[in-house]
């Protein structure tokens, strides 16, 4: 099982689009997938149609007293399960800091599913917190949605620092452009260009394009009802991108 997070500190960035759309191209290929939508905005489980159950508490998943399982739920898209947000979630920073120094705790809780899915997508709010560090002690890989600004690489750049100086593998972050629009010649010169600081980013870009806010009306991946678009094609190339990066072999 590989666990895969869409992280940036930044909000409105693409996260949650890549989420949605990379855990679909992942589910369509077969790949028994899990997305986790980490964030209490709940952008992800309104853009697949699900819900959180009532038994959805935070705490009450960190003591153990509701097993992770059952707050799984399946989506309209084989292979495709998810873990709908839960407004209690936004506790979990709270509750993860309690336990003290134990930055493993996310990765305890998804172990248990390594039998049942090959890949997890957690789709991460737009904040820096116990539970970012605890994703980012989980994850295999963390993708970075980039818009080619320099504001974003400072971000990002921050993001990287942080990890240099907690040992925490800076190799493992893998930033992209989203939407790029070609007709802005700050994100042409970026595309053409990128900045040093993204020397292990992935080479596709997504494009800025009207029909992903579509996905919010439709409430559907843009596979669904936007299959031949340059922007889910760009999702098909990310995803097989992506991939390189990953073993979802066991
Ligand atoms: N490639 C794109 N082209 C045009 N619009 C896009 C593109 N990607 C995302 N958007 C739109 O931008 C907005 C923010 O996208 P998204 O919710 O994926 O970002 P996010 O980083 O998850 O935001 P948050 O930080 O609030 O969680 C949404 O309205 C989405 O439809
Ligand atoms: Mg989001």
């Amino acid at each position: 099982m590989q666990i895969i997070a869409f992280f940036n500190l930044k909000g409105g960035v693409g996260k949650t689009t890549s989420a949605v759309n990379i855990a679909w191209q992942a589910a369509n290929q077969g790949i028994p997938t899990l997305l986790w939508d980490l964030d209490p905005q709940g952008a992800a489980s309104w853009l697949l149609q699900r819900k959180s159950k009532p038994k959805a508490e935070a705490k009450k998943l960190l003591s153990g007293k509701t097993p992770i399982g059952e707050l799984v739920k399946n989506t309209d898209y084989p292979s495709l399960d998810i873990i709908p947000a839960d407004f209690s979630f936004r506790q979990m920073d709270l509750d993860l800091a309690k336990a003290g120094d134990n930055k493993n705790q996310l990765a305890k809780l998804l172990a248990p599913f390594g039998e049942s899915y090959s890949l997890i997508v957690l789709d991460c709010p737009p904040s820096f917190s116990e539970l970012t560090e605890q994703m980012f002690a989980a994850a295999d890989a963390i993708y970075v949605p980039i818009i080619p600004s320099h504001l974003s690489m400072r971000t990002f750049e921050q993001t990287r620092d942080f990890f240099k100086e907690n040992n925490l593998k800076p190799k493992r972050l893998h930033a992209f452009f989203t939407m790029a629009d070609r007709r802005r010649s700050l994100h042409r010169v970026m595309l053409a260009h990128p900045p040093k600081v993204l020397k292990h980013g992935l080479k596709t870009a997504i494009p800025y394009a009207a029909v992903v806010e579509k996905m919010g009306e439709v409430r559907a991946p843009l596979a669904a009802f936007a299959a031949n678009s340059a922007v889910n094609k760009a999702y098909e190339a990310l995803w097989e991108e992506i991939k390189l990066t990953l073993d979802t072999s066991s």
